[in-house]
């Protein structure tokens, strides 16, 4: 949901069509996080971001409506209309770059960012999030003569940006730096936000804080010849130091490895300020206007390495933070208010060490490969995400308790778990249909009462958490801003919050108790696919891990650690329906509708295959608990109106039968999935199309079932000619309410 990058080079000269190509592909990365709208802002020239003396000229904006290649045309058309050489060199330059999902404001130029504070574009700003008092800001802003051009709540920023800036000039305080004027901007914003501001007035700077949406920096640094250095350097000599960089913002990781994979998750609250500098520095809080104080307030240590720029990290209000590289890590000064007033004459205060992560994700695993489209890719590789998900995590004989788990991130919270009156389950969309597959088997298992909430639902009713609860948070993407707000009232309510997320350095990575992360590797398609079945097999395995205790329950748990060790092997096999699957969608390609009908472990899987099918292939499609059939859908049966019934085998299967007799015997138009050897016995002497998927263990068959329908939904997208990975309307990681 609206993807943000930037790319500053230090000391490397870089062309100006290697920026744009290098700000470009960083929004191709992150196209899946939104696609009607996208803007760049780059330097008008090289004179400026040389350090050169002439005054400061406005950064250039483009901006464009629909998908990042019309943004690309229309720069390159416009480079050459206004003359602008592709082949100017920047030893310096910061760009900033934005891919939109309209929230405020239709898809249209003036409604894209970089969002400007006026003509001369004094301030840009790129943000994703949602500002929430933009109405109240805005009458003020237009109060002190500010005119809008767009409907988007983000205008504010740059213009309230401009406004501090303006005022501090105004008041003689030529030396305010850029992150003051940004520190002062987030003490008005409510909201949630990343945002990364450029500035005329601040030439190869760049500024960037958050709170609420996600964001990365990235660290690429080359050795004195220029190549890529394998380590931080360790010179002692401060002007030694100075080496080439390359350093960029990112929504998220995908738009990264491309480049590095050194990375610090900035944490909210915080400011980056990046800068090309040669001194210390350090910034007072926000609270009062603060004063610039230079090299001799913060005198440097022997063991510190500076590099010929600094990372300016302020914690808003509370603490001040300088931090800078370190031997690959980030060293993080803390003042507290009172000492940074004074902090010249303090003592130096100690330093704590947060080191750079290093991304595990790998530039293939991003790309399509031999597949066309990121969703049909995700689909086939769920054997190996599966395995993934597991690796290390099932444990076959050896102690005591035979066959069982074991699950790093939650071990030290079992008992606690263990002592809930209930477990609850908050997620959105899919991640609650997966809460909903495994609820049955966390049940069985824990003997614990599970309920499920979907996550804005909860919020709406103010529903009951209370300290005695387990409160699992399932999401992929870790940043959904409808259950992070859930995750916010339960940990207000005191309840143990748990994590199940496929993005490491998440906020619900971060913000819950303890928790597992699903291991899917990067899912890029708008429709969960992979990091669905992951999301069952970790709740079946945080199931077994609660249960672990329970002798009569031994036998079974075992037989389920058995069923997830074979389980890829069968996704493998269930996948060889792909042909089947798409011979079903020619048949189903001119249908309005589709129902699925299912119940017990697979009333899930009805509603995941009907949401894959809705959302992709624009076909309505509802998942319907059979159970409830009598109580109304009923009425919808005719000869015309497809029905696929889940029938596999498990407990529910003989209900089932009935199901398909009472649909029968209504001229029903029926599709029925069912275990392998059943379709005689599932398919009303013939009349039936029948698919035949493998058996695996009941509380496993949902992450076999689904598949088949994720197939299905796949060929109808690509068979009605829609945009399988961008579906209208939609965006990956829902980061606004
Ligand atoms: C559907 C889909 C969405 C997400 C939902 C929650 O294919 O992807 O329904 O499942 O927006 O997202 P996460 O899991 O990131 O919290």
């Amino acid at each position: 949901m609206c993807g943000i990058f930037a790319y500053v080079n230090y000391n490397v000269s870089k062309e100006r069509s290697y920026i744009l190509e290098v700000l470009f592909n960083g929004l191709r990365r992150l196209e899946y996080r939104g696609y009607d709208s996208a803007g760049i802002s780059i330097d008008s020239s090289s004179k400026i971001a040389n350090g050169d003396t002439c005054p400061s000229l406005p950064p250039l904006v483009f901006r464009q409506e629909g998908n990042i290649e019309s943004l690309v045309k229309s720069v390159y058309q416009e480079v050459a209309t206004i003359y602008l050489n592709l082949e100017e060199s920047f030893s310096s330059h910061a760009g900033i770059a934005h891919t939109r999902w309209a929230t405020h404001g239709e898809p249209a130029p003036r409604n894209s960012h970089p969002q400007s504070s006026g003509e001369e574009n004094d301030f840009v700003v790129v943000h994703n999030g949602v500002i929430t008092n933009y109405e109240v800001l805005k009458k003020t802003l237009v109060r002190h003569g500010f005119v809008f051009v767009s409907e988007t709540d983000t205008e504010v920023i740059p213009k309230l940006a401009k406004y501090v800036f303006d005022k501090a000039c105004e008041e003689g305080d030529l030396t305010v730096t850029f992150c003051q004027v940004v520190l002062e901007v987030m003490r008005h914003l409510e909201g949630a936000y990343a945002l990364i501001f450029k500035s005329r007035h601040y030439p190869n700077e760049l500024v960037a804080c958050k709170r609420g949406s996600p964001l990365l920096l990235g660290v690429k640094e080359f050795n004195e010849e220029g190549n890529v250095g394998p380590s931080f350097d360790d010179s002692k000599s401060l002007l030694s130091s100075i080496r080439p960089k390359e350093l960029f913002f990112s929504s998220d990781a995908s738009a990264l490895v491309d480049h590095t994979k050194k990375v610090l998750v900035i944490e909210d609250g915080e400011v980056v300020h990046l800068k090309r500098f040669n001194l210390y520095y350090f910034i007072e809080p926000a609270d009062s206007f603060p004063k610039y104080l230079t090299d001799d307030v913060f005198p440097p240590s022997g063991s510190v390495q500076i590099d010929n720029f600094l990372l300016f990290i302020q914690k808003y209000k509370t603490i001040t933070r300088v931090w800078w590289l370190q031997d690959g890590a980030v060293s993080i000064v803390k003042f507290n208010q009172k000492m940074g007033k004074h902090a010249g004459r303090l003592a130096r205060p100690a330093s704590v060490q947060r080191a750079l992560s290093i991304l595990e994700m790998e530039v293939e695993q991003i790309n399509k490969g031999k597949y066309e489209h990121y969703m049909q890719k995700e689909i086939h590789e769920q054997p190996e995400s599966l395995r993934t998900t597991m690796r290390g995590r099932l444990i076959r004989g050896g102690s005591s308790k035979g066959k069982t788990v074991l699950l790093g991130g939650l071990k030290d919270h079992l008992k606690t778990i263990r002592r809930s009156r209930r477990i609850v389950f908050i997620g959105c969309g899919t991640s609650y249909n997966a809460a909903l597959a495994s609820r049955p088997i966390v049940e069985e298992l824990s003997g614990i009462p599970v309920t499920l909430e979907i996550a804005s639902d909860l919020i709406d009713r103010q529903g009951p958490i209370y300290r005695e609860d387990t409160a699992v948070f399932v999401s992929q993407s870790g940043e959904t801003a409808d259950t992070l707000l859930a995750l916010e009232y339960a940990l207000e309510n005191g309840a143990l919050c748990v994590g199940i997320t496929n993005t490491v350095g998440s906020a619900i990575a971060r913000n819950t108790h303890c928790g597992v992360h699903i291991n899917a590797g990067c899912e890029i398609g708008v429709a969960s696919t992979k990091a669905y079945t992951s999301q069952i097999v970790v709740m079946a395995m945080v199931a077994l891990a609660i249960g672990a205790d329970t002798i009569s329950n031994q036998a079974r748990r075992e037989a389920i650690v058995d069923g997830l060790i074979d389980l890829p092997n069968k996704l493998k096999d269930v996948l060889k329906l792909d042909e089947e699957m798409k011979d079903l969608a020619k048949l189903l390609v001119s249908e309005q509708s589709l129902l699925v009908f299912g119940r017990g472990y697979n009333y899930a899987t009805t509603l995941e295959g009907a949401l894959k099918v809705k959302e992709v292939a624009l076909m309505h499609s509802e998942g319907i608990l059979a159970g409830e059939m009598k109580h109304g859908p009923l009425a919808l049966v005719d000869e015309n109106l497809p029905i696929f019934v889940i029938a596999t085998r498990d407990a529910c299967f003989s209900k089932q039968q009935s199901v398909i007799q009472q649909l029968h015997a209504r001229k029903g138009r029926l599709l029925v999935m069912c275990t392998e050897g059943d379709a005689e016995s599932v398919s009303v002497g013939g009349t039936c199309r029948v698919v035949e998927v493998p058996r695996v263990e009941d509380c496993l068959q949902p992450v076999i079932n689904i598949v088949p329908l994720q197939l299905l939904a796949y060929h109808l997208t690509v068979l009605r000619g829609y945009n399988v990975d961008q579906p209208r309307n939609l965006a990956k990681s829902v980061t606004t309410q």
